[in-house]
């Protein structure tokens, strides 16, 4: 899908992925200190509007006018300190320039083709600090046959042991799983890796 046709999916309804963020980075992010935060591919900014209201500055990117006005809108209706701390950019992740020194970098059902992820995975890396936060979340490939929903495009798919396999020399992954989420229309299978950017000397004695 381009922007324009994420455009039409946000403006057909009022919340197309609705108000709650993301359990598993519920999960994930509660027991952190707040700090700086890069949610690229933000959409509706749910879960950036969560972190804000935990303390974290956070910059969410995406390439759709649309929803980053309706994210846009929902922090204006927020409280003073959590709008301060929301950052919205209308962006392509593919060439925009994310900042740098996040503690916590984010790709939440953002589906790319595997070279051009494998470009935006290294620019979030790079984007951290040393021991900063990677998460990456989105439908695995194998839910295609083996769950419901989500995209049908194996090349825009991946399984956690591929994430894990392409940056285990820049990130020390502590999660990598396939957690299953329950829809209305049944299971569907998920792929989840989280871990922490490794500093030059740690990514040297990985080599
Ligand atoms: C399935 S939605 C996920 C939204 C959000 N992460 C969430 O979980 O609520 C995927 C998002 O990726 C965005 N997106 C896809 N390709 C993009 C790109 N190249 N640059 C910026 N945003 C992109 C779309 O506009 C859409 O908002």
């Amino acid at each position: 899908m381009d922007s324009a046709a994420w455009d039409k999916k946000y403006a057909q309804s009022e919340l197309v992925w609705g108000a709650p963020p993301n359990e598993l980075l519920v999960e994930y992010a509660t027991a952190l200190p707040d700090g700086a935060a890069l949610d690229l591919a933000c959409g509706e900014g749910r879960n950036a509007l969560w972190l804000a209201t935990r303390g974290w500055s956070v910059t969410g990117i995406d390439y759709s006018s649309v929803a980053i006005d309706k994210a846009a809108a929902i922090a204006a209706r927020s409280p003073r300190s959590v709008r301060e701390r929301l950052d919205y950019r209308c962006l392509d992740v593919t060439d925009a320039d994310y900042g740098s020194d996040y503690d916590l970098a984010m790709l939440l059902y953002l589906h790319l083709p595997a070279p051009i992820r494998t470009l935006v995975v290294n620019r979030a890396i790079d984007s951290l600090k040393p021991d900063g936060i990677l998460m990456i979340l989105g439908h695995a490939r194998s839910n295609i046959e083996e769950g419901v929903g989500g995209p049908q495009d194996p090349e825009i798919l991946y399984e956690p042991e591929d994430l894990v396999t392409e940056f285990s020399s820049r990130v020390r992954f502590e999660l990598a799983g396939r957690p299953q989420r329950t829809t209305e229309s049944g299971i569907a299978i998920d792929a989840l890796a989280i871990g922490r950017k490794l500093g030059v000397g740690k990514e040297l004695n990985a080599k």
